[in-house]
């Protein structure tokens, strides 16, 4: 189990059955069930060969699981399930798998949502549909931050921010401090390079724009971690 896949993990609320959507390996259906977090598992999968791998990994639960093979949220009826976990894949996928079966997404008491890339994409789809955000954590895989996201299409939870991830800052999450500090650090590279194009003075519009969210992510690690920078 990666530190991605544990940090996802200690999201989630005990459920009678709960549907992963792009198993692979089967490990967070695996966990649901070992952890005593869901009753049943459906281990969903588009690729029949990842779906193999998921039935290699899940035997150990016979009668506690399904294999499915199918497009996102397809091989499910509305009611089968009251979570959804959707990790490991891209924004606009996971977002394409919501929009696709929206009416059943809706309908979870709670979603576990972690995009490899594409975040932007993902966040502005969920704030747009109304989905509202429970709970957020982090995990650092392989040189690369990944933000998970509990959320709802219930009409409870925080509003979806693009600008400030409120509850991830309140969450007192132990990566938080690296986070900010990776994200300053990425914005003095937009700098050096806006500085490099020389046709840019430092009031350019873009110039003041990176400064504004240094300045944020500064005010954020003093609030929010004690630092004085
Ligand atoms: C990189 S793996 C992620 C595995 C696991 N969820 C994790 O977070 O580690 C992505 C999996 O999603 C599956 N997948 C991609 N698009 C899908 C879709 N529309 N519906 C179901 N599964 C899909 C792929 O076949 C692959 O097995």
């Amino acid at each position: 189990m990666t530190q991605r896949l544990d940090r996802l993990l200690s999201l989630a609320d005990p459920v009678e059955a709960m549907a992963d959507i792009g198993t692979d390996h089967g490990f967070v259906s695996y966990a649901y069930l070992k952890k005593n977090l869901a009753q049943y598992v459906y281990a969903i999968d588009i690729s029949e060969p990842s779906l193999e791998k998921a039935k290699k990994t899940l035997w150990p639960f016979t009668g506690h699981y399904a294999c499915l093979l199918g497009d996102g949220l397809k091989p499910l009826k509305k009611g089968q399930v009251q979570a959804l976990v959707i990790a490991g894949m891209g924004g606009r996928s996971i977002a394409n798998i919501l929009d696709e079966g929206e009416d059943l997404a809706k309908d979870v008491d709670y979603l576990l949502i972690q995009a490899m890339q594409g975040e932007e994409v993902l966040l502005r789809y969920l704030r747009e549909e109304g989905y509202g955000l429970l709970a957020e954590a982090l995990a650092f895989e392989r040189g690369k931050y990944y933000r998970i996201l509990k959320i709802t299409g219930k009409n409870k939870g925080e509003e979806i921010s693009l600008e400030e991830p409120r509850l991830l800052l309140e969450s007192g999450d132990p990566l938080l401090k690296d986070y900010l500090h990776h994200h300053l650090e990425r914005l003095e590279e937009v700098k050096e390079n806006l500085q490099k194009a020389k046709t840019l003075s430092p009031r350019s519009r873009e110039w003041l724009e990176v400064t504004r969210k240094e300045n944020q992510i500064r005010s954020w690690l003093h609030d929010y971690c004690g630092e004085n920078l």
